[in-house]
């Protein structure tokens, strides 16, 4: 099957491979495709006739039910897989569900897995677009794109601000994704966390890198929350959770000391009491249940535009499809 180019190519693995200009283009994208969901009828012939699979084999809340959500309001025809709920219990390899898939005509896959490298593995054996959803460790690019939407929503730009990227930084594919895009949009990039949860040398990513969430805060503009991944520690990273959130837990006390107002995030899932307290989380300078907003015009343009849509034709787009 021969697909359309689009302006981001085949599939969406990573931001690391996109250019400035990409990601500008998806953020602008993500502009119109807003206001479609403030509707009464959230519902626009986008992607009429389109068929796309969520293939979700680990986990998840925001994400699936976000580009579920991202799918409908385009006007696609979805089908959702969970690993429990497919051959893939019965020993069916990753390539072979896939493969099974295609011979239905379907045009989309966005896949999460488990395994650091899954998307462009399956991009590579497929014809279908591949939006990845989150791989390992790797990368989750449609998570640090709505957070960038939602930082620049609030201090109308990215150049020049200074984001501090707090926690679990050696398992998360949020910092890996976060970190390349905000660096190529010109933010400065730091990093914060315990010894163990940082990864030795990362200051060659170009980031700068913070012991102490005081100091953290102190330098930040913005700070984007890390969640501790219990389930992928298979050994004591930190010497309990009470001790982690009173060594570099995001707390009240800690942000009034601040010498400017932070904007805070955090992806989600939240450890309350842990990473974050829930009076920061719940407070005024949060923004998190607005970067979830974000999410699903994100991905509606990341859908539009691996579809071939253009996006200097997006806000056309919502009257008359892909055109
Ligand atoms: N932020 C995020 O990826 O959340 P979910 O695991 O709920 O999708």
């Amino acid at each position: 099957m021969s697909r359309i180019s689009s302006s981001l190519g085949k599939d969406l693995i990573g931001l690391e491979p996109l250019s400035a200009e990409q990601i500008r283009g998806i953020l602008d994208t993500a502009e119109p495709f807003k206001e479609i969901s403030e509707r009464r009828i959230k519902k626009v012939p986008v992607l009429r006739g389109k068929t796309i699979v969520n293939l979700f084999m680990e986990p998840s809340t925001r994400t699936r039910i976000s580009f579920e959500f991202a799918e409908k309001r385009l006007s696609a025809d979805t089908v959702n897989i969970s690993a429990s709920g497919s051959s893939v219990v019965k020993g069916e390899t990753l390539v072979d569900t896939a493969r099974n898939l295609e011979a239905m005509r379907i045009d989309m896959v966005v896949i999460r897995h488990g395994a650091s490298g899954a998307a462009r593995f399956l991009a590579e054996r497929i014809p279908s677009n591949v939006i990845n959803a989150g791989d390992g460790s790797h990368e989750h690019p449609t998570q640090a794109l709505l957070d960038l939407l939602t930082i620049r929503d609030h201090r109308k730009r990215i150049e020049g601000l200074r984001v501090c990227i707090v926690g679990d930084i050696l398992h998360s594919r949020v910092a890996r994704s976060n970190i390349f895009g905000l660096l190529k949009l010109g933010a400065q990039v730091g990093v914060c966390g315990p010894r163990t949860l940082v990864p030795a040398g990362i200051e060659a990513l170009g980031v700068e890198r913070f012991r102490r969430i005081e100091e953290a805060i102190e330098w930040a503009d913005v700070l984007n929350v890390l969640r501790l991944q219990l389930e992928r520690m298979r050994t004591g990273y930190v010497p309990s959770l009470r001790e982690y959130n009173r060594v570099f837990g995001v707390t009240t006390p800690r942000l009034e000391r601040a010498p400017r107002d932070i904007l805070v995030l955090h992806p989600g899932p939240m450890n309350r009491g842990v990473e974050i307290d829930s009076d920061v989380a719940d407070g005024p300078q949060s923004v998190i249940l607005q970067q979830v907003t974000n999410g699903v015009a994100v991905r509606m343009a990341v859908l539009y535009l691996l579809a071939g849509g253009a996006p200097e034709r997006a806000e056309a787009a919502k009257t008359g499809g892909l055109g």
